[in-house]
């Protein structure tokens, strides 16, 4: 009698599991976060996704009567694994959008699943013009190295920098801020004796920054991914390349706001080109890092981090416009022409290249109440990816 009623009881459980779970299905949007949390991009991850998270838990987690679902993966940025992921999350778990993608490998090598199951795919940090010509259905909300090289490109021989050595690392954004820093600046009458290329993984740039001091020029410009800019200070200060005249200049991957704390006085002066500083001064900025520090044991967000952040607002409003509807086409369509105001300034996701137009600041590194950050002293307004216009 009692295991009869024990029986009955337990289907029903089962019978409401079920209905629950199916209700749950329903209303679920899910969003697949590919991101390298281990690894030597580990930096990129946990950025992205405390900016996720953060996102979340200011702007709730129901849009559209859908309740949201973060699922991340650590594709310990080996691109192969990347694009497993992204299959697993589209086929077993039926996300709706795939974002993330710490550097260009991984994004190149998911595009396709992106196009065949017609999922928007965010790439909220990888940063090589090509990318969103890989898929229709891959948004920005980066940035792009010839965004950010073009503007140095344009500053320096206007600061008596006429000579300049590039370094950068040996992949897809590296031969990027290579190729158009170097372009512009032969342009505008600089010369480059010398362009040097580093392995991505584990490099040492001790060989490398030799031979620059030997070449001496004006300025080293240097382009490696968030996380490596600490290690490549570290050894320019070692080398006394700086005391032998030799300037650092680059993007702002190299004084990355996660690590420049840490560099030490070495770093005060170094002149970079980027779309986003913890120390951007404007009221919307100044919300966000106090929250993100608080929420994150005083984590600094860096330019990843706005990257992420950004990208779920396109994907929150993208929901939200298109009324719930988890189509990937409706979603692409609504993240198309997005325009508003990020921690970093005004953005602008282009419609046609889907592609992100913002201001490009130039900084350099002060001591501010007791911290290095990157201070901005002059900004070019809405630059579009100069790599699309060719
Ligand atoms: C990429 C990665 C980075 O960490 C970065 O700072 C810029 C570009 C990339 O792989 O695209």
């Amino acid at each position: 009698m009692q295991k009869r009623y024990f029986l009955r009881s337990s289907a029903l459980a089962v019978t409401a599991l079920v209905a629950t779970y199916s209700i749950a299905q329903d209303n679920t949007f899910k969003i697949g976060l590919i991101l390298p949390m281990t690894g030597q991009q580990a930096s990129t991850g946990r950025q992205i996704e405390a900016a996720a998270r953060l996102y979340m838990a200011q702007n709730g987690d129901t849009v559209a009567g859908k309740k949201i679902q973060l699922i991340v993966k650590d594709d310990t940025s080996v691109p192969d694994v990347t694009k497993r992921l992204a299959q697993e999350l589209v086929v077993n778990d039926k996300v709706n959008v795939l974002a993330g993608f710490g550097i260009t490998p991984s994004a190149l090598a998911t595009a396709p699943i992106a196009t065949q199951s017609k999922t928007p795919l965010v790439v909220m940090a990888a940063a090589t013009s090509s990318i969103t010509q890989a898929s229709p259905y891959i948004v920005r909300t980066s940035f792009t190295l010839p965004q950010v090289a073009v503007t140095m490109a344009d500053w320096a021989p206007k600061n008596g920098i006429k000579t300049v050595v590039t370094l950068v690392s040996d992949y897809g954004p590296g031969l990027d801020a290579e190729k158009y820093f170097k372009e512009r600046f032969l342009f505008n009458g600089g010369q480059v004796p010398e362009s040097l290329r580093v392995p991505l993984r584990g490099p040492d740039f001790a060989p490398f920054l030799q031979k620059v001091r030997d070449l001496k020029p004006d300025a080293l410009f240097v382009f490696v991914p968030s996380g490596a800019g600490a290690a490549v200070m570290k050894q320019f200060l070692e080398r006394g390349m700086d005391k032998a005249g030799i300037k650092l200049i680059g993007t702002g991957d190299v004084t990355d706001d996660d690590q420049l704390n840490d560099m030490g006085d070495g770093a005060l002066g170094v002149v970079t080109s980027h779309h986003y500083s913890t120390d951007h001064p404007s009221p919307l900025n100044t919300k966000f890092v106090e929250a993100f520090t608080k929420a994150n044991k005083g984590l600094r967000p860096n330019f990843m981090a706005v990257g992420g952040y950004d990208g779920m607002r396109v994907i929150y409003e993208a929901l939200r416009v298109s009324k719930g509807q988890g189509d990937g086409d409706a979603l692409l369509a609504a993240m198309k022409g997005q325009i508003f105001e990020s921690p970093r300034g005004p953005i602008f996701i282009d419609a046609q290249t889907r592609d992100i137009v913002q201001n490009v600041y130039l900084r350099k590194v002060e001591r501010k109440n007791g911290q290095l950050y990157n201070v901005e002293f002059a900004v070019i307004k809405d630059v579009k990816d100069p790599g699309k216009a060719k």
